[in-house]
């Protein structure tokens, strides 16, 4: 096991990646513990959770609103929570966004901790301490950055992972090796088949290269003013493509930098043969590049993006693999991509 620290200033939390599920209980804090999870992952590991008040939520990106939030407070005020109450997210991305919102919330704050179940929560959505819930058909509109005050990486809760989902985690952690570790991609590139065969090292090695990767960049910028910015590479294109096709956040975000790269090559910054690795990296992972969707929705989401100042966005562009920078780029210039590449 290996333990990586982020220094926030809503707190610390510790990141232990290899640690087991059936060792949690010394890292919770005596007294009353609520975990939240949802319906699949009770089904399938609630056996191992300890003793607790438990909340079950449905499953899929449309409970991850404030009704869910609101049930959640419900419950929360029927099991008499207060604030010495710990709050535990056991689940993918979507728990760990609505667990640690309602936590965050609930009382003005309860302390909470995650033990993400998805590859992508583990290397992603569980770090960083961003959580928050989608509003109006907006992504991510009403969050918070809390840190959760620990998160355990039970890399053996992935093996009961469909394999579409395990390929949306490694969209992110080729997200960050394609923004900051060049060794990595190359280590991505030549361990694939190793990787999906979830060989135990390889995967313990690249969720913790991930976690370095994301927890360094937070360190310095808890707050997304400056390089944290890069961590959204492939997302501005991947939320609009999320929001209008079936796709799920990992295979929305794969496309988005797809369409990221090909901007980055029209820029100048990165060259036709990189953008070209970068696809093929995507591929072996059995992620999809290209798809066929209704190019006018994407543009008009694309519009609506949260992120959006003016007629401009921060946009993260390579100039180079394992090199990102944040640009401001014309809404136009983005939207004549989308029409060109997709
Ligand atoms: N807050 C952040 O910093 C951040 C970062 C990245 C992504 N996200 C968010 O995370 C969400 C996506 O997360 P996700 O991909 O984990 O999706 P998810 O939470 O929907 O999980 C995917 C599916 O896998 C099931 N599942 C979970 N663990 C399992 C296991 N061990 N075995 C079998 N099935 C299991 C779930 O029930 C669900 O059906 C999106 O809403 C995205 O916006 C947040």
């Amino acid at each position: 096991m290996k333990t990586l620290c982020i220094r926030g200033v809503t707190g610390s939390s510790a990141i232990h990646v290899g640690e087991r599920l059936r060792s949690l209980e010394k890292y919770l804090p005596r007294g009353k513990l609520v975990i939240i999870t949802d319906t699949n992952v009770q089904k399938l590991y609630g056996k191992e959770f300890p003793p607790c008040n438990l909340i079950s939520i449905g499953t899929g990106e449309a409970v991850k609103n404030l009704d869910t939030v609101q049930a959640i407070y419900t419950q929360l005020i029927e099991f008499e929570a207060d604030r010495s109450t710990y709050v535990l997210g056991i689940g993918g991305g979507i728990v760990c966004d609505v667990s640690g919102f309602a936590a965050s919330t609930y009382l003005r704050g309860l302390k909470y901790g995650f033990v993400p179940t998805t590859l992508l929560s583990q290397v992603d959505a569980s770090v960083g301490g961003k959580n928050g819930v989608n509003f109006a058909g907006y992504k991510n509109m009403v969050g918070v950055f809390n840190q959760p005050e620990f998160v355990i990486c039970d890399l053996r809760l992935l093996r009961t992972l469909p394999e579409r989902e395990l390929a949306c985690g490694f969209a992110e952690i080729i997200k960050h090796a394609a923004i900051a570790d060049a060794q990595l991609f190359s280590y991505l590139e030549e361990i694939y088949p190793k990787a999906f065969a979830l060989d135990e090292e390889v995967i313990e090695k690249l969720v913790y290269e991930s976690v370095v990767i994301k927890s360094t960049i937070v360190n310095r910028d808890e707050r997304e003013k400056g390089e944290r910015r890069k961590l959204n590479f492939g997302h501005t294109i991947g939320h609009a493509i999320e929001k209008i096709t079936t796709l799920s956040h990992g295979e929305a975000v794969g496309v988005g930098m797809g369409v990221a790269a090909a901007l980055s090559v029209r820029m100048g910054l990165l060259t036709e043969q990189e953008a070209r690795r970068l696809e093929a990296l995507l591929g072996r992972f059995r992620l999809p590049t290209h798809i066929d969707f209704d190019r006018e929705k994407a543009v008009d989401a694309l519009r609506r993006d949260k992120k959006r100042a003016g007629d401009e966005i921060h946009f993260v562009l390579l100039e180079g693999i394992g090199r990102a920078v944040v640009q401001v780029v014309p809404i136009q210039e983005l939207e004549s991509v989308v029409y060109a590449s997709l």
